[in-house]
Order: structure tokens, then C-alpha cells, then sequence
């Protein structure tokens, strides 16, 4: 058996107006006078203990080899390295890391410097998942963003120079008022980074969020599904020209080697322990999910009480909906056999309307074409209801 690890860095410095990421400020957790290095200490205290609950838990069984970690948040990069270092070095010692186990932070351009960056990659980081969301400087701004280009370039620059092998970026399209020449210009800086991979998100309007009240009030618009699918389809080419393939509906990487083996495990329904403030796990079919809030979490840790928010096994038709969901995002798709005739019927529609790719699906595949992806949610819906 392996296992992959999450663990959620819950700490920003700023809030993005778009993000409703489970991610605080210091001073939001009333702790706005802690230095960031006790910030990091006492978190990543909480975080070991979280995972030696993990061991205990799994105990009854041979403990599973980790394959993938993943630092995930908020700010992963706000953690002091020898924390990460600590935190990496546990779970090898009570589990023991694959030779080759994929280990990712995610960074934000402002918070990575000469000191730890080389700090990361010693304490065994050897991908990291810069947020960089835009090139254009009034996209920027919308978007809240603090960083600027050159902190981008400087950060992977840094990367390659501590022989951090993989390395993402995150852009964001269809931001309010984003034209097409200021995507252009995105693509153009994000294909003159040395990266292997990009993760290419639509901007999502979620509700709470600054976004959400600048829309609601009238003061931006957002761009209609047409225009997505515009920008959608003028992302694709650019990444396909520079060699970099889909491989999931948001993802692109420039080799089979250079895909995020830990977002993998995730859409082929694998197991993984999410370690932190609000974080989902999945085992065998089992899934929980942690207290929200950082400081009860840390506590309930301090106090030996229960860190679980709430818990639900799938059923089996849960099951083969979530197959269905996850995996018609992937390039490989889903095997035919997974559907049922109902569901046949809905494809045979899809199939008729270019969607859906025949020759893979006389091969015995449900996989999308371009079409295809550009709607892939409705074809979802059409076959899970
Ligand atoms: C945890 S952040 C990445 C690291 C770091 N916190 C940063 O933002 O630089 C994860 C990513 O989620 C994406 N994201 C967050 N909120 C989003 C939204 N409302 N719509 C689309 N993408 C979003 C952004 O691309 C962001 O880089
Ligand atoms: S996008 Fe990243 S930096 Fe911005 S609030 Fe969300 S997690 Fe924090």
C-alpha cells in the first residue's frame, strides 16, 4: 500500500479578493504580533503531531510508503525550511519515502528568497507551484496581486540554481477586464520561464470574497462562456506549439515526468492523508475532514481531542459518479466498461456532436476533444444526474 500526504499551510500574508482558500492572515488569527519563524515553529509542531496520529491510525496495517507530499495553502513558503526540513524527515522516519517520492511546495513570487529556496531544497523539495496568475500588470491588480515580474523570474531562477527539478506555475484566466493581447502577454512570460509545467485555472467567482461584492455591485464584469472559451482554446494552442500537452482539463506539462504525480492521486481516486486546518483525507473509500479553523485545530492537537470536522463513506454509486467526474477531466478519460447503457446513450449524443472522441471510444475510452473539454461540465452533468 502507499499513501500521499497533504498538509495545508493555512498563513498569508494578504488575502487575495478573488481567493477563498481556507487562509488566514497573523493578524486575522490574532496572532499579529507573533514573529513568523514562532508562527512557523508552533504550526509545524501542530503538523507533526497530526501525522503521528496518522501513524497510530494506520498501525493495524504495515504502514504505507509515501509517494507524493504536497505543501499546500495559503502560503506554504511562509514556513521557515527547517520546519519543512523537520516535518519531511518525520514522515520519512516513521514512514519512508519512495526513492523517487515527488515533493511539492507551493510558493508565492514575494516570499521566496536566495536563503530559503536553498533552504527548501535541502529539506528535500523537489518541485515547487509558483502562484503567478497573470503578466499584466492591471490584471494584477484586479486579481489583488502584490508580486511583480521580476519576482517571478528571480524565484525560479533560484529554483534551477538549487537543482529543484520540477517546476509549476499557476496562471488565472477570464479575470474582469483581462483583453486578449493581456492573456497573450501572460502566455508569452509564462512560456520564457524555465518551467515544466502549468496549471491554468478560469477565474472563479466565489461567494464571501471581494471579487464576488466588486461583481455583485456592478463596479466589474465578468467575461460571458464564449470569451472562456476563447481564452481556453488560445492557452491550449500556445502551450501545445511550446510542447507542453494537457494531460487534466487545467494542466500542462512538457514531459510524462514533469506531471503532478500527487494532483494524480487525487484524480484516479488514490489514498491520502490531508494533514492541517480543514483538509480532506481519502482511504480506501473512507473520507474525513479536519476543523477549519487554525487555532482550534492547533488546540484540539495541544489537548489530545478530536481534530475531525465530519466524516462520510461512499457509496458505491458515489463511488462510480466520482470516477465519472475526475476522470473524463483526464487526457486518458474513462474506460467504457466503467458506464452503464443510460450513460452510453448520452455519450452516443456527445459523440454525434464532436465532443466526445469516436476512434477512442471504439477502443473502448470516453475521452474529450477540445470541443469536448470546453463543456466538459455539462457532459458531467448529463451523465451523473
Ligand atoms: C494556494 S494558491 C498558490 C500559492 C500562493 N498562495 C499564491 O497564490 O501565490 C493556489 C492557486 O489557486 C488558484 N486560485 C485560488 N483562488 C482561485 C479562484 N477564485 N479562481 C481560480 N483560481 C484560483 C490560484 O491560481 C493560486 O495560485
Ligand atoms: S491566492 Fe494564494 S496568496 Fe492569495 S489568498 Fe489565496 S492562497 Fe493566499
Amino acid at each position: 500500500m502507499t499513501l500521499s500526504f497533504y498538509i495545508h499551510i493555512p498563513y498569508c500574508i494578504k488575502r487575495c479578493g478573488y481567493c477563498d482558500f481556507n487562509t488566514y492572515t497573523p493578524a486575522e488569527l490574532g496572532q499579529g504580533e507573533v514573529g513568523r519563524s514562532e508562527i512557523s515553529s508552533r504550526y509545524m509542531s501542530s503538523v507533526q503531531r497530526e501525522i503521528l496520529r496518522a501513524a497510530k491510525e494506520l498501525q493495524t496495517k504495515q504502514l504505507p510508503q509515501i509517494t507524493t507530499i504536497f505543501f499546500g495553502g495559503g502560503t506554504p513558503s511562509l514556513m521557515d525550511p527547517l520546519d519543512i526540513a523537520r516535518t519531511i524527515a518525520k514522515i520519512d522516519e516513521i514512514f519512508s519515502l519512495t526513492k523517487d517520492c515527488e515533493i511539492t511546495l507551493e510558493a508565492n513570487p514575494d516570499t521566496l528568497n536566495e536563503m530559503n529556496v536553498a533552504g527548501f531544497a535541502e529539506a528535500g523539495v523537489n518541485r515547487i507551484s509558483l502562484g503567478v496568475q497573470s503578466a499584466n500588470q492591471k490584471v494584477l491588480a484586479t486579481l489583488d496581486r502584490t508580486h511583480k515580474n521580476s519576482n517571478v523570474q528571480r524565484a525560479l531562477e533560484l529554483a534551477v540554481q538549487n537543482g529543484i527539478k520540477g517546476r509549476s506555475i499557476d496562471l488565472i484566466y477570464g479575470t474582469p477586464g483581462e483583453s486578449v493581447a493581456a492573456l497573450e502577454e501572460s502566455l508569452d512570460f509564462a512560456l520564457s520561464l524555465p518551467i515544466d509545467h502549468v496549471s491554468a485555472y478560469a477565474l472563479i467567482v466565489e461567494l464571501g470574497t471581494r471579487l464576488a461584492r466588486q461583481v455583485a455591485s456592478g463596479e466589474i464584469a465578468t467575461p460571458d462562456d464564449d470569451e472562456m472559451a476563447d481564452k481556453y482554446r488560445i492557452i491550449d494552442e500556445r502551450f501545445n506549439q511550446a510542447g507542453f500537452h494537457w494531460y487534466e482539463l487545467s494542466n500542462w506539462a512538457n514531459s510524462l515526468d514533469a506531471r503532478s504525480r500527487h494532483n494524480q492521486v487525487y484524480w484516479n481516486g488514490g489514498d491520502w492523508w490531508g494533514v492541517g486546518p480543514g483538509a480532506h483525507s481519502h482511504l480506501d473509500g473512507k473520507r474525513w475532514w479536519n476543523i477549519k479553523n487554525p487555532i482550534s485545530y492547533m488546540n484540539a492537537l495541544d489537548n489530545d481531542l478530536t481534530i475531525i470536522a465530519g466524516e462520510e463513506t461512499l457509496s458505491e454509486s458515489a463511488k462510480s459518479d466520482e470516477r465519472i467526474m475526475l476522470g473524463i477531466r483526464l487526457r486518458e478519460g474513462i474506460a467504457r466498461d466503467e458506464l452503464k447503457k443510460i450513460q452510453e446513450e448520452v455519450v452516443a449524443r456527445y459523440i454525434a456532436s464532436e465532443a466526445v472522441d469516436q476512434s477512442a471510444w471504439d477502443m473502448g475510452r470516453l475521452t474529450l476533444t477540445l470541443k469536448g473539454r470546453l463543456i466538459a461540465d455539462r457532459i458531467v452533468r448529463d451523465l451523473v444526474l
